[in-house]
């Protein structure tokens, strides 16, 4: 496995056979089961697999956890290594945002909502590194997690927008026994935070059986996911949403597809699920 900080090597180990397909997983580390389930599809189905690991100042805003982002490079290593990773690139941030940096990639209408709606820069700073990303890599496919269900919609409208030569493939959540979708941040959660923390899922799953059963309104599925999660003490509302999976809308009446989605903060630590019906 070549493990290495310049772009420069990342090229030439690229293109060193030019005619092998390759397999891209960008994360910000401190890997867990959701980023090994994107690894091993990206095994599975390319010559060669990369890994980024980065932890991308551009997409925290200032009062966010960027500073206390969990890391652990050496388990992460270890972990790509069992996994027969090819290639991991860990930048400095010299290395991705050199002194008079100054492109930034913007998306409109998909960016507003949800995560958007709560982290205003975010997807800009997710946006400009990912198309960073794949310019240094050029890679066959590039693996993405259902689990930040906003990002992989952005990013497809970046790659057709942008004309990125590569297929996108989304990977389903990988969840914890009792529900809880897999972060880097659950470790930040308290023993208590940490069970209460299943209710998401909970609220998730209670709505997507209420539409199953007939329910087609979709305020009355928000209110039946709001209800829950705000009842839960320990839980701090930021957003559930019933929208419309392509456009992120909010729909009025769940007609055809519709991704149910939510945002909740434990303490400082805030957490997203979803569900797509
Ligand atoms: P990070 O949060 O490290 O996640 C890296 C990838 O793993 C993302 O595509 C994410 O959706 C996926 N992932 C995380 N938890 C998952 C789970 N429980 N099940 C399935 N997939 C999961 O997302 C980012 O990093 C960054 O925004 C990045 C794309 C790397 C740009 O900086």
């Amino acid at each position: 496995m070549i493990v290495t900080q310049e772009i420069k090597q990342v090229r030439a180990t690229r293109w060193a056979n030019s005619t092998v397909s390759w397999g891209l997983v960008p994360t910000m580390g401190f890997l867990h089961e959701g980023h090994l389930s994107l690894v091993r599809e990206a095994r599975e189905n390319n010559d060669r697999v990369a890994v980024s690991i980065y932890v991308n100042p551009t997409q925290f805003a200032p009062e966010e956890d960027l500073d206390t982002y969990p890391r652990d490079l050496d388990k992460d290593l270890a972990l790509l290594r069992d996994e027969k990773v090819d290639l991991v690139f860990m930048p400095d941030n010299h290395v991705m945002y050199p002194p008079g940096f100054q492109t930034t990639v913007i998306l409109d209408q998909v960016t507003r909502p949800l995560e958007g709606a709560s982290r205003p820069t975010h997807f800009q700073g997710v946006a400009t590194v990912v198309a960073k990303l794949f310019n240094i890599f050029e890679p066959t496919r590039a693996y993405f997690g259902q689990k930040d269900a906003q990002q992989t919609i952005v990013i497809r409208r970046m790659v057709e927008d942008l004309n990125f030569n590569l297929e996108m493939v989304i990977c389903p959540i990988v969840r914890e026994p009792d529900g809880l979708a897999m972060s880097s941040r659950n470790v930040r959660l308290s023993h208590e935070e940490r069970r209460a923390a299943v209710i998401l899922n909970q609220a998730l799953r209670k709505a997507a059986d209420s539409i199953k059963t007939g329910e087609r309104n979709a305020k009355i599925i928000r209110e039946q996911m709001k209800d829950m999660i705000t009842a839960e003490p320990l839980a701090r509302l930021d957003y559930v949403s019933a929208a419309d999976p392509m456009t992120l809308e909010e729909l009025d009446e769940i007609k055809n597809g519709v991704l149910l989605s939510t945002a909740v903060f434990f303490g400082k630590t805030r957490l997203i699920d979803n569900i797509l019906i």
